[in-house]
């Protein structure tokens, strides 16, 4: 039997990209789900009818008092995660981040469940080191428009790590870095899906910056197989684990080989690069091998094919 049979387990944003992967995943592995989300960023959930009946929901806002189901496991993944998003609102980016964060440590203390934190590779800024480790403790702006999401996912971690030191809270916080993948929509912001959509149209791709900055892509599938891990592993109680692909690549060759796999001949056009965009970006994923046992196991390529075949940037409404 699996260690997610009957035990239930709330998903605070739930109803977003990453999250309707995850609930999905926990439910095929017999869980039984309680998805909170505000739908500022998400959709309507789709889940397969025959898992439909383990799957509870509510409309609501984490940063307000609520009730909230008694839980073995609660994953926090509420939060804005596109720069287009996060900056759209900064102050309710902040509030979500600090006292919604703050809303569900609580609730796990008083339950005495697992809080697995999304936490995020922007917590390393524009890094010093290069693979990053979680060791690096970041270099980051605290005043730039990008400091509401950086800054209040930090401060999120600052206030779970204390929760672990005086509260003896049982917290595992991923450090995510870029994930892509089916259900990522159109006016995302983000590289992958605004080539893919740029290519399908057989538009010119626009990089922002010269091309050179690096990212490393992870496959939602990959990202969620790690949170469940996160979740299910007693190693990783108390620690903080990069969750991402270490295989590096540049923003002009990920733009030029959605091109070809597209078959867009539109040329690629570069305008200016955003504030405090980070320069390179690579997880060291040695905690996670060794802690839980996890690599990723979707190639770019493989990733990227996939998308393309299926269609699976969704246009937005
Ligand atoms: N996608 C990535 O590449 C990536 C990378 C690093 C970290 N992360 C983290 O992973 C998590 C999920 O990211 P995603 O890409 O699925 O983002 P997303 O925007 O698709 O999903 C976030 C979900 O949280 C909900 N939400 C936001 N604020 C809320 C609030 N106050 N109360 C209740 N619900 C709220 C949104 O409606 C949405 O459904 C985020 O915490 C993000 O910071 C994602």
């Amino acid at each position: 039997m699996s260690f997610w049979h009957d035990k239930i387990v709330i998903v605070a944003g739930g109803a977003g990209f990453i999250g309707q992967h995850l609930v999905q995943a926990l439910l095929n592995a017999h869980a039984s789900v309680h998805v909170i989300d505000n739908h500022s960023t998400g959709r309507a959930l789709e889940v397969q009818p025959r898992t439909q009946q383990q799957l509870t929901q509510q409309h609501h806002d984490i940063c307000t008092p609520t009730m909230m189901p008694k839980a073995d496991v609660v994953y926090n993944l509420a939060s804005p995660a596109s720069p287009v998003h996060y900056q759209g609102d900064p102050i309710q980016t902040w509030k979500t981040n600090v006292l919604g964060t703050l809303k569900m440590l609580e609730h796990a203390l008083d339950c005495g469940a697992t809080l697995v934190q999304a936490s995020t590779s922007e917590v390393y800024g524009d890094p010093l080191s290069h693979p990053q480790k979680e060791t690096d403790w970041g270099n980051v702006n605290p005043i730039g428009p990008r400091a509401c999401y950086d800054e209040s996912k930090r401060a999120a971690e600052a206030l779970l790590m204390d929760a672990v030191r005086t509260a003896s809270a049982d917290v595992r916080i991923a450090r995510i870095f870029n994930t892509y993948g089916p259900g990522m929509t159109d006016s995302d912001g983000r590289a992958i899906p605004n080539f893919a959509t740029q290519a399908e149209q057989g538009t010119p791709l626009t990089i922002y910056g010269d091309g050179t900055q690096t990212r490393s892509f992870c496959h939602v599938s990959d990202t969620v197989e790690g949170l469940m891990r996160l979740g299910m592993v007693d190693a990783a109680k108390g620690q903080v684990i990069n969750i991402g692909n270490p295989t590096e690549v540049t923003i002009l060759e990920i733009a030029q080989q959605i091109n070809a796999l597209f078959g867009n001949k539109s040329d690629i056009v570069f305008e200016d690069r955003p504030v405090d965009d980070p320069q390179r970006r690579c997880p060291d994923i040695g905690r996670a091998e060794s802690l839980l046992d996890w690599t990723p196991q979707m190639k770019l390529q493989d990733g990227l094919i996939t998308l393309h075949q299926t269609g699976q940037i969704r246009k937005s409404a």
